[in-house]
């Protein structure tokens, strides 16, 4: 018998590139691979990337360099780098770090077993006419209750910051008659929770059909009990998806709805196309149709030519919406966006913008989380807690919850009393129907 080959992979990046891996480890699955989480053991390294910001960018590389020694003492040992830095890099990945066997974009890599056996070339980032997801094998499924499943990718928004539309490429749909066979597979095998994902998920468009007619497909689907959808962009929230908030009860009360910022200067340097008000208005449809919806978004502090009259701007909507949650970046220049030929803010501003706005977030998050406590909710568990008799989960607004309940099981869709907030998570008890 011949051992299993051992694959290590990091996943960077967005929840499409955690996406992305599943399904190139099933794709390597077919090779004879087997994950490792011991990177020691592996006989590949596959790092799937991500492009956004200059940091996460050049953690490739000081990853790439700890390979070195390993790449030394096995010289067998395959090193493969995908994603979005792979795309955005290609063959300068091998120029700069030679022990780079492969580069794969993230529109390629179902020739990755390909690659491995020498029958493709060594860096594939074309934008092939084939759709690789027609080549894939099928899904394999996860042990896990909540998966992904993309349904859209790319981007043809060019927002000046952004690089998305250059790694990922234009929108494209997938068919709407695979998502449905890909989401029941993904029940068969266990899961009760899908999260459709897409860089301009809301944009999606197939078969005549758009997101909230898609939606609503995947609610009739038995066995699946709820949907979610990131990541979104203003400008597609459409009439019938914002009513489908309103009467769709298996689309969870939770949306990341980004707007980077406040003030209509920025927005329009940032080629956002929509005001700061015309944000609020679709905030105050949706909880209208939703009113206990939870919002979410992203932020960048320190675009170009950002004064301290647009950041206040970015802070009084933020005060204005009130958020479950958000992401807070500050600003980074990447090669070939448009905003990367501006002159940049000084840095310490950039920091101490930063530095508020996450004061602020992390206040409304901790209100949104705080206001929970003593109300019921449904929890799916995920896995077993820390304590025993522990389970652990979210809620349907996407909070952490840690349930006493010595029976529960992984899976389980359960109605839980709120006890407890403390800085990350809830805490709560079974209510025993
Ligand atoms: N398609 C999604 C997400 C894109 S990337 C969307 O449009 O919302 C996720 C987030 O990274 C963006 O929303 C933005 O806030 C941030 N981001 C993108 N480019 C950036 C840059 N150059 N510098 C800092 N943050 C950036
Ligand atoms: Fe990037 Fe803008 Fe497209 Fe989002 S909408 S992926 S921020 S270009
Ligand atoms: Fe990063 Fe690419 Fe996602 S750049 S955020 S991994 S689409």
């Amino acid at each position: 018998m011949t051992d299993a080959k051992k694959l290590f992979i990091k996943t960077y990046g967005c929840q499409m590139n955690v996406y992305d891996s599943e399904r190139m480890v099933e794709a390597l699955a077919g090779e004879g691979y087997v994950t490792t989480d011991v990177v020691e053991e592996a006989d590949m390294v596959l790092l799937n990337t991500c492009h956004i910001r200059e940091k996460a960018s050049e953690k490739l590389y000081s990853d790439l360099g700890r390979l070195r020694p390993l790449k030394t003492a096995k010289p067998g040992l395959k090193i493969g780098v995908a994603g979005c830095v792979a795309q955005a890099e290609g063959a300068e990945i091998q120029r700069r770090m030679p022990l780079v066997d492969l580069v794969v974009g993230p529109q390629s890599y179902h020739r990755l077993p390909a690659m491995l056996r020498g029958d493709a070339p060594a860096v594939e980032t074309d934008f092939p006419a084939e759709d690789k997801f027609d080549l894939l094998p099928e899904r394999r499924g996860t042990a896990r209750p909540a998966a992904f499943l993309t349904v859209q990718e790319g981007c043809d928004k060019f927002c000046a910051f952004c690089v998305v539309p250059y790694t990922r490429g234009s929108e494209v749909s997938r068919p709407v008659d695979r998502i449905l066979t890909e989401a029941r597979l993904l029940v068969a095998k266990g899961v009760r929770e899908i999260t459709l994902l897409g860089q301009n998920v809301n944009a999606y468009h197939a078969d005549g059909w758009g997101l909230a007619r898609l939606l609503r497909a995947l609610a009739q689907v038995e066995g699946l009990e709820r949907l979610r959808y990131t990541t979104s962009h203003p400008n597609d929230m459409e009439d019938d998806l914002i009513a489908a908030h309103g009467d769709e009860p298996k689309l969870m009360p939770y949306l990341h709805l980004p707007v980077q910022s406040g003030s209509d200067r920025i927005l329009k340097a940032m080629n956002r196309k929509h005001t700061a008000e015309a944000y609020l208005r679709i905030v105050d449809r949706i909880r209208t149709v939703r009113p206990d919806i939870l919002l979410s978004s992203d932020f960048i502090v320190g675009f170009p030519g950002e004064t301290d009259a647009d950041f206040e701007a970015t802070l009084a909507l933020i005060r204005a919406v009130g958020y479950g949650m958000a992401y807070t970046f500050k600003y980074s220049a990447r090669p070939g966006t448009p905003a990367a030929e501006k002159p940049e803010i000084p840095p310490e501003i950039a920091d101490s913008r930063l530095h508020m706005l996450q004061g602020l977030i992390t206040t409304q998050q901790r209100a949104a989380q705080d206001a929970m406590v003593g109300r019921e909710v449904s929890v799916l568990y995920e896995k077993p807690g820390r304590m025993p008799g522990q389970m652990m989960g979210k809620s349907d607004h996407l909070h952490a919850v840690h349930v006493g309940d010595s029976a529960g099981r992984v899976g389980e869709i359960v109605r839980v009393r709120i006890s407890a907030s403390s800085s990350n998570s809830l805490a709560g008890v079974r209510i025993s129907e």
